[in-house]
């Protein structure tokens, strides 16, 4: 047994000085890349998956489900894993293609900050600053050398019975303690002028005011009456101060525009452009990511009605051919109807 130890000791030694190229490795270097379970390619394990998991392809997935990603380069494998993810700059459309388009902003649980996409997660109240995503108080203690620092830390204490002037945050011999024309904050030697009620917070000049709130928040009321920020067309400010999309589903709310104004030309085997429009599933086949007849755009872009070539036929906006939709003797869409397609796109497009 030593023996073997031994003769495995000098394999490794003298494998690990080989310097002639032409030699080939004898030690095996384990490759687990991205892979979190199976084999690292010279007999070892790259790790075990739970319980009901099991080992697809480097990844643990549900037992009983099959991850689908052939053809697809990004997105869901269909068992909560993922087939990859796009290089920046590209995001992954629904057949699970890197495609270069518009950026879906993607707040997660970011209060503040980018969204990914050149916009905002929501600002910051006060002198709080945003740092990953989050607001923080940030101290502030420049010419002072004690007292608060402004989010409850101190600048430093006095020494050789010296009091601190907490408003200025000097050191001195005595302090006097000042309210005059104050109601809130510090008197000026640690003690307090009064407090403010609800959200108002306390100014430099010891009054209350509103402190407006946008954390977490990119439309709607900033609770001082001015605003937060405002959305896309047709999306409507949520409850949480998030621009959301109003509920529009192809069959309950597309459909009945489709038959009104479109079913006359976009029907059977003549349809117009050979888009039948005449039921919700020949519609949502013939639109959702079905390539324009001119351009390099998607009839319906799902989540993103602004690149849809059908927004762009209904406004008369951005077209590359034709007329603007319905034409013939029919009536245009109303403001309230296109905006009705563009929640439904921005849903989502989803075949419901
Ligand atoms: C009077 C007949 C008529 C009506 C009504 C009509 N269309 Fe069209 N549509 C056409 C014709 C013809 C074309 C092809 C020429 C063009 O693009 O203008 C077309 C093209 C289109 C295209 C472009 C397809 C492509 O790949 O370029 C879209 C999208 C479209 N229609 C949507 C609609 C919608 C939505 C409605 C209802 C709001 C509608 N159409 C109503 C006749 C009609």
């Amino acid at each position: 047994m030593l023996h073997l130890a031994w003769i495995a000791a000098l394999f490794l030694l003298s494998c690990g000085s080989v310097t002639e190229p032409s030699e080939p490795a004898a030690v095996c270097t384990p490759a687990c890349g991205g892979s979190v379970c199976g084999d690292d390619g010279c007999g070892g394990s790259c790790g075990t998956c739970d319980e009901g998991l099991r080992c697809e392809a480097g990844a643990c997935v549900p037992d009983g489900c099959t991850p689908a990603c052939s053809g697809r380069a990004c997105g869901d494998d269909g068992c909560g894993g993922s087939c990859g993810t796009c290089d920046e700059g590209l995001r992954c459309d629904a057949a699970g293609a890197c495609v270069p388009g518009a950026c879906v902003p993607d707040c997660g649980s970011r209060v503040c900050g980018d969204d990914g996409c050149g916009g905002s997660c929501g600002s910051c109240s006060g002198e709080d600053t945003c740092e990953d995503g989050a607001c923080v108080c940030a101290p502030d203690c420049t010419g002072r050398v004690c007292g608060d620092d402004g989010c409850g830390g101190s600048c430093g204490t006095c020494e050789g019975g010296l009091v601190c002037n907490t408003r200025e945050g000097a050191c001195s011999d005595t302090c006097s303690a000042d309210c005059a024309g104050r109601v809130c904050g510090d008197d000026g030697c640690g003690g307090s002028c009064g407090s403010c009620a609800g959200g108002d917070s306390c100014d430099g000049a010891g009054q209350c005011v509103c402190t407006p709130s946008c954390e977490g928040r990119t439309c709607g009321d900033d609770g001082c009456g001015g605003s937060c920020g405002s959305c896309d067309a047709g999306q409507a400010c949520g409850d949480a101060g998030r621009c959301a999309w109003p509920e529009r589903t192809l069959s309950g709310h597309v459909m009945p525009i489709f038959e009104a104004k479109c079913t006359s030309c976009h029907a059977g085997n003549r349809a117009s452009a050979d888009l039948d429009l005449s039921s919700a599933s020949l519609a949502w086949a013939g639109l959702v990511n079905t390539p324009a007849s001119c351009g390099s755009r998607m009839l319906v872009e799902p989540g993103l009605p602004e690149e849809s070539y059908l927004v762009a036929k209904v406004t008369g906006v951005g077209m590359c051919s034709g007329a603007k939709m319905p034409g013939g003797s029919v009536p245009d869409l109303t403001s309230g109807e296109i905006a009705t397609l563009r929640a439904w796109i921005g849903r989502g497009a989803l075949a419901d």
